[in-house]
């Protein structure tokens, strides 16, 4: 397979998932890349692996670009597998000089790999001379791992941002102006919602201080999709957003429903989120996965849950969703609840309960009803939705 050329001395070297759909519990509907670099310079320098079962496709583009020459270092910024999960093959196949990673790094390789494992350790602002061009690594702690970090190559300007700037987006497209904007600013926004929106907070402080350390980088080379030329200001931009959680006047309604009653009230519901101005999205948990709402709800104000009863319990999938949400910490955000049951309305209540473990603020009572909704139900609905909707600033 071949390498793909990014200048005279830096060539992709990773491998195309086509298949994958679920990332740790996240939908990956177009699949995903795992990305890695290879750097020609006085020493050639291998940054980041695959996930293990690519690394055949891995090596041939490795062994497409090398030719006779040798890899002399390896710099694996990210001990998670879907990065380190080829680098004992490497170190067997192409025997460094060195391997390098940051102080957790190592320890989080040796723990999943083996403490065997050869690997010196770079403190955050580290330097690697590779002869005329050198590497400084910046720690990036949680963005994703606690062991991240990225590196950037000096006089090339280049970023290898592991994690950060990724997204899940099989294409044979390597680079940002060769690929469909629509599809990949889905997958930029998707990737940021369900990987890195828990730790906005460290995200702002991380561009915040590469700013101030004037990186401004002309390529960056994350480990997933796209290789960034043309739309850093766009997704620099974006990321600005994304990190200070940037909201809209935009509601995500997620419901669940066992004999439609549920479904009629959420319909209601959204009719009143409207009538005060939202723009609405609505999640029947039958069809839909709790990172496609997690997605939505990346720019929203609002969120308003709906559910059955079952045996006493609210249904399993507003458990789920729950959960994850929870997870992923979006803040500010004001919401409802409403749900319908046959005999055991108290269940319904710890629908509310389970809404305001996320933080979310409610803006009006729960709507029970019991059986099918009356016309006086659906007007509660369209008021619950029309409360919440008036609650967004
Ligand atoms: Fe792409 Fe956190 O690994």
């Amino acid at each position: 397979m071949k390498a793909v050329k990014i200048t005279d001395k830096i060539y992709w070297v990773g491998a195309i998932d086509w298949n994958i759909r679920d990332f740790h519990g996240y939908s990956t509907n177009r699949g995903t890349t795992y990305n890695a670099f290879l750097v020609f310079d006085k020493k050639t320098v291998l940054i980041d692996t695959v996930k293990e079962h690519f690394y055949h496709e891995m090596r041939s583009r490795i062994n497409d670009a090398l030719g006779a020459r040798k890899i002399d270092y390896i710099i694996c910024n990210h001990a998670e597998m879907d990065h380190s999960g080829a680098l004992r093959a490497a170190i067997a196949d192409f025997k460094p000089q060195k391997v390098f990673a940051s102080t957790l790094g190592a320890q989080n390789i040796k723990a999943q790999l083996g403490a065997d494992l050869p690997i010196e350790t770079l403190a955050d602002g580290a330097a690697l001379d590779i002869g005329e061009d050198s590497f400084t690594f910046l720690e990036s702690r949680m963005l994703h791992w606690p062991d991240s970090m990225v590196a950037l190559l000096n006089k090339e300007n280049i970023l290898f941002s592991n994690d950060i700037f990724g997204m899940h987006y099989a294409c044979t497209q390597r680079f940002d102006h060769e690929a469909n904007r629509e599809d990949w600013i889905y997958e930029f926004r998707k990737y940021y919602a369900n990987i890195i929106l828990p730790y906005s907070k460290i995200a702002g402080a991380f561009l915040k201080s590469v700013e101030q350390k004037g990186i401004s980088p002309r390529i960056i080379c994350p480990d997933h999709g796209l290789i960034w030329t043309k739309q850093i200001p766009d997704i620099m931009n974006m990321y600005h957003d994304f990190a200070s959680q940037k909201s809209k006047r935009k509601a995500v309604i997620v419901y669940d429903t066992m004999w439609g009653s549920t479904e009629i009230m959420a319909s209601h519901v959204a009719d009143g989120l409207v009538s005060a101005g939202l723009e609405v999205k609505v999640f029947n948990l039958h069809h839909s996965h709790r990172s496609d709402v997690a997605t939505e709800l990346l720019d929203a104000s609002a969120i308003i849950f709906g559910t059955p009863v079952i045996n006493q319990e609210i249904f399993p999938s507003l458990g789920d969703v729950c959960t994850y949400l929870r997870g992923l910490k979006k803040e500010g955000l004001v919401g409802g609840a409403f749900g319908s049951c046959g005999w055991s309305e108290p269940a319904l209540s710890k629908m509310e309960e389970l809404m305001e473990t996320l933080g979310v603020r409610p803006a009006a009572p729960m709507v029970k009803c019991k059986f099918t909704p009356s016309q006086e139900k659906l007007k509660e609905c369209f008021d619950l939705g029309a409360a919440v909707g008036s609650a967004v600033k």
